[in-house]
């Protein structure tokens, strides 16, 4: 079947090679693996583009790709691909065990670290702002956040999310850390600048040259991991365990495990693991 003009009023047709030749590049570029039943979500996501720029097809969308005077349409693209849901205190276990086995063996005279790969909207980083701003025997402490994603890494910066995002966050900490929104921010919160200026966001693609970066004492790796193919997890895991400091904690969700992958990291509870400390 041919693809359907904008003029004949019809959305355009996402033909069979054109959803491979776009599962093949979105793998290629971030390690993403789209299954073949995700045609429909591809055009729920690329379809404004089309229009945007008055095409008519996928391989003309397509084409713009690294075109000169187009280099920002690929990267949008990926954007547009990714999934981004998340939210405050998703897997409160995960920050239950940070809070009571984590954070009180640390030694106050170090910085401690912690790195929201695959950060999304900063949610998850800023959960993670709150509990160590709230640990009074800490120290310095600090937070970097990474995306694929510019469009939500800049989300993230801005730390102002809809009031109704709000409902996991502990009241006491609601209060501590969060700005309730007036006037034209009614209906939002803003994580208090205090608690953000220790909270950096940073471009990084898991699959490729991930930036320099002091080592950490904890990383998340949460929900991102279930959209790559074991190949790619594998070689992930070896790479991001080098920003791991020895005797440091890894987390994955509850969804996700590392059966099956050479590491030496040790699991102490189910989906976080540790690095042995004389590694
Ligand atoms: C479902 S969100 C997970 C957010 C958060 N970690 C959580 O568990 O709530 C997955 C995130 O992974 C990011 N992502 C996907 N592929 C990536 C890649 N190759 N490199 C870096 N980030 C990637 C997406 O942009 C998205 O924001």
């Amino acid at each position: 079947m041919e693809a359907i003009n904008h003029q004949s009023g019809a959305a355009p047709v996402l033909q069979q090679h054109e959803f491979v030749w776009i599962r093949d590049f979105l793998y290629k570029r971030a390690g993403i693996v789209l299954n073949d039943n995700k045609q429909a979500m591809v055009v729920g996501r690329l379809e404004k583009r089309l229009r945007h720029h008055g095409l008519t097809s996928y391989t003309e969308y397509f084409r713009l790709f690294g075109r000169p005077g187009f280099e920002n349409e690929t990267t949008m693209a990926i954007d547009l691909l990714t999934t981004n849901e998340t939210y405050f205190f998703r897997e409160p276990k995960h920050f239950e065990y940070l809070t009571q086995h984590i954070l009180p063996n640390h030694s106050p005279g170090k910085t401690f670290r912690v790195w929201s790969a695959a950060s999304s909207s900063g949610e998850e980083a800023y959960t993670l702002a709150m509990l160590l701003a709230d640990h009074s025997r800490l120290g310095a402490w600090e937070i970097v956040g990474t995306d694929i994603s510019n469009r939500i890494l800049e989300k993230a910066r801005r730390g102002l999310y809809p009031t109704n995002g709000s409902e996991k966050i502990p009241p006491a900490l609601l209060k501590k850390y969060c700005l309730k929104g007036t006037g034209e921010f009614e209906g939002y919160f803003l994580i208090d600048p205090a608690l953000r200026k220790h909270v950096k966001f940073m471009y990084a693609n898991l699959i490729g040259n991930l930036p320099s970066m002091e080592m950490f004492d904890v990383i998340f790796l949460r929900n991102v991991m279930i959209y790559f193919d074991m190949e790619t997890k594998q070689r992930l895991l070896e790479r991001i365990t080098k920003y791991l400091l020895p005797g440091g904690y890894f987390y994955v969700s509850h969804s996700e495990s590392l059966n099956g992958m050479k590491t030496d990291l040790q699991i102490v509870t189910p989906s976080i693991y540790r690095k042995p400390a004389t590694a």
